[in-house]
């Protein structure tokens, strides 16, 4: 079998709307520098997604570069998976155009997400927010993706891909499209990293993010200010909200001693939120430094940027446009001359 054959397809991709956060790193980076040896993984900057929300064009590409230096920054390796810029490869808009015929309105306004965005932004409850996940699937199967590393937070617009492709499969009774599935980095639940504001995730609308590229400082000052409470009263206490999310961080960042030495303070009622935060924090800076050192050095190089990019937008194309032709004729475009 070839190698192309015997390997499984990857596909994943993050807005380029900021810095990525601790949220984006082990959400999904972290798995896509575990994937790139043993799948062949195809790794984007989704700047068509990012227009829902209108950027400048300056912000725009300030941030598609930041996120390709990122990227590279925390490891995901040119030589080993196909990195690209999503407007780079115009077919899978074309794609996205052919699925949007299938796609109803009745179920794009059920998504979560949609709603989400819709009720925070009323005034710009646009097309392309309505067809967001129409536009994500078509960016999974166009390379026939059989996994998608990405967090919990993604878990219904991956479950919608698996249906258009599903559908687009029965309605041409034709197996083109495997259905993908999520990946985890442990292979347990998908992750949600939280927000130390007291409750739900870490995000770039949300405004809690840690970010890869922060100074140590602000880090610092970041988690020192996270929410608490005047602490346990009972042994063994259910912890609240904000603190359990103090604790799922240590857990993500910190040494298993380290959480296990907290967790036993908190259940004898002993826990010093200060010294908490402090660890939290220190272990926090010791993760982020060294890839902070590399995205620092990588965002001044313009050049191999660019040449990232074109090359891996060559592979991209290549692999799209292959895929294209076969749903083209499978619609019956393109048949007669
Ligand atoms: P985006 O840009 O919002 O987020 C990028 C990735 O980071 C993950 N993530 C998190 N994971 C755990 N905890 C958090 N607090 C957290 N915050 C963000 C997200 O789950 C995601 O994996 N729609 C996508 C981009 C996209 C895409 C795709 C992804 C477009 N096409 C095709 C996969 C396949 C998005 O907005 O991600």
């Amino acid at each position: 079998m070839s190698e192309k054959k015997s390997k499984k397809t990857v596909v994943s991709g993050i807005r380029p709307t900021g810095n990525l956060h601790l949220g984006n790193y082990f959400g999904a980076v972290r798995s896509f520098v575990k994937m790139q040896q043993d799948y062949h993984c195809y790794f984007f900057i989704a700047d068509i997604h990012s227009l829902t929300t209108h950027p400048t064009p300056v912000n725009l590409q300030a941030g598609v570069k930041q996120v390709l230096a990122e990227y590279l920054a925390c490891g995901i390796d040119p030589t080993l998976a196909t990195i690209f810029i999503q407007s780079d490869v115009p077919e899978v808009v074309e794609l996205y155009t052919f699925l949007n015929m299938n796609a109803y309105l009745g179920e794009l306004e059920r998504t979560t997400s949609f709603k989400d965005k819709a009720r925070q932004n009323p005034d710009n409850v646009n097309a392309g927010l309505l067809t967001y996940p129409v536009l994500m699937a078509a960016d999974i199967i166009i390379h026939k993706a059989n996994f998608v590393p990405v967090g919990k937070d993604q878990e219904q617009n991956l479950e919608m891909a698996r249906k258009f492709a599903t559908r687009f499969n029965h309605m041409y009774n034709h197996r083109l499209f495997p259905l993908p599935k999520p990946f985890t980095f442990d292979g347990k639940d998908m992750v949600k990293v939280p927000g130390l504001d007291g409750s739900g995730k870490m995000g770039k609308s949300e405004g809690n993010g840690i970010y890869l590229v922060e100074d140590p400082a602000d880090i610092r000052k970041k988690v020192m200010r996270a929410v608490t409470d005047s602490g346990p009263v009972e042994m063994n206490q259910l912890k609240p909200e904000p603190i359990q999310n103090l604790f799922t961080l240590m857990k993500i960042v910190s040494s298993p001693e380290t959480v296990e030495f907290f967790e036993d303070k908190y259940n004898t009622c002993q826990i010093r939120y200060g010294d908490m935060k402090e660890q939290l924090a220190e272990d926090i800076i010791a993760f982020t430094t060294p890839i902070r050192t590399r995205i620092l050095d990588i965002r001044n190089d313009e050049a191999y940027l660019a040449k990232v990019a074109r090359e891996g937008a060559e592979k991209a194309r290549a692999s799209a446009s292959a895929t294209l032709a076969e749903v083209k004729k499978l619609i019956g475009l393109k048949c007669l001359f």
